[in-house]
C-alpha cells in the first residue's frame, strides 16, 4: 500500500470559514474523511502547520520514506526559500497542489518557490485539486 502524505500550510485550517467565495465552505477535516474513503488503495496522513519550521521538519521527517507529497504550502509557496530547499533536498515526488487559480490572482502569487522542485503542480480546481494530485499516484 502507498503512503501518501497531505501538508498544508498557513491559514488551511481555517478552509470552510476563510474566504468562502474563493476555498469553498467547506472544512479539510471533512473532506479528508471524503478523499480516505475515495483512495482505499493508499495510507493517507495528513498534516497542517502555520509556522514555516514546522512544515520543513515534516518534509524533513517524511521526505525519506512517503511515496508521495501533495503539498499546499499555501502564503509560504510564494515567500519560502526555505520549503523550497526542503523540497528540492527530499527524495519522495512532491505534488505541489492550490486550491485557487493563482495565476488569476495578486501577482505576488504567480510565484511559487516549490515548483521548481516539484513532480507536478495542480491548481484551481477547488478542493478538487487534492484528489487530481492523489489520482495521479495510482
Ligand atoms: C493557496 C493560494 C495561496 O496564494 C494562498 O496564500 C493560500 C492558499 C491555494 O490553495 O489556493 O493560502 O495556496
Amino acid at each position: 500500500m502507498k503512503n501518501i502524505i497531505i501538508i498544508n500550510g498557513p491559514n488551511l485550517n481555517l478552509l470552510g470559514k476563510r474566504e468562502p467565495e474563493i476555498y469553498g465552505a467547506q472544512s479539510f477535516e471533512d473532506f479528508f474523511e471524503t478523499l480516505k474513503a475515495d483512495f482505499p488503495q493508499f495510507k493517507i496522513d495528513y498534516f497542517q502547520s502555520n509556522i514555516e519550521g514546522e512544515l520543513i521538519d515534516k518534509l524533513h521527517d517524511v521526505g525519506f520514506s512517503y511515496d508521495g507529497i501533495i503539498l499546499n504550502a499555501a502564503a509560504y509557496t510564494h515567500t519560502s526559500v526555505g520549503i523550497g530547499d526542503a523540497v528540492k533536498g527530499i527524495s519522495s515526488p512532491v505534488i505541489e497542489v492550490h486550491i485557487s487559480n493563482t495565476y488569476k490572482r495578486e501577482e505576488f502569487r504567480h510565484h511559487s518557490f516549490i515548483s521548481p522542485n516539484a513532480k507536478g503542480v495542480i491548481l484551481g480546481f477547488g478542493l478538487k485539486s487534492y484528489t487530481l494530485a492523489l489520482q495521479s499516484f495510482l
